[in-house]
């Protein structure tokens, strides 16, 4: 039997082998379907939550791995109250998703970095990012939604307006735009 800590609350997990992923346990035995399944092998980010509120992809980590740990998905990224994460509420503000297949991941790993740091530089962003993979390109909205988050109020105004109705702002720099190419 293993026991997971999960949002806050206790499991007892039965009759799984040890190496099981997380993602599976969570997805499969928990019903906390947050987080995604897209790679299997690390490299997409789809599938991040925390382990001791750093990001994780839990389709590399064997459940032994995760027991007695604190692990936080996408699911209790809220407060229990219902209040959205200010992250939460900045990707709605941003209208960061598109099919939004990668965003729990990308919102947890957002929330690692603000932990961490509470005024990421582009550079810390890109840093922290770099393993969270978006099909739609959704990688300005999201820079722009975390420098909102953590009150970058002229980080947002750069990032939101390299690109106008009428194309790309000239004025923006070859770094910004060329991350999201
Ligand atoms: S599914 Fe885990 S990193 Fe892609
Ligand atoms: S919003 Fe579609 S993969 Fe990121």
């Amino acid at each position: 039997m293993t026991t997971l800590t999960v949002n806050g609350s206790t499991h007892q997990i039965n009759n799984l082998d040890p190496a099981t992923p997380l993602l599976w346990v969570l997805r499969d035995h928990l019903g906390l379907v947050g987080a995604k399944f897209g790679c299997g092998i690390g490299q997409c980010g789809a599938c991040t939550v925390h382990l001791n509120d750093a990001p994780m992809r839990s389709c590399l980590l064997p459940l032994s791995a995760a027991a007695d740990q604190k692990i936080t998905t996408i699911e209790g990224l809220a407060s229990p109250d219902g209040k959205l994460h200010p992250l939460q509420q900045a990707w709605i503000e941003h209208d960061v998703p598109q099919c939004g297949y990668c965003q729990a991941g990308q919102l947890m790993s957002a929330a690692a970095l603000l932990k961490q740091k509470k005024k990421p530089t582009d550079a810390d962003i890109e840093d922290a990012m770099s393993g969270n993979i978006c099909r739609c390109g959704t990688y300005l909205r999201i820079r722009a939604a975390i420098h909102s988050a953590a009150g970058n109020s002229s980080k947002i105004a750069a990032v939101v307006g390299c690109w106008t109705p009428s194309g790309v702002n000239e004025s923006c720099d070859s770094t910004t735009l060329a991350s999201e190419a």
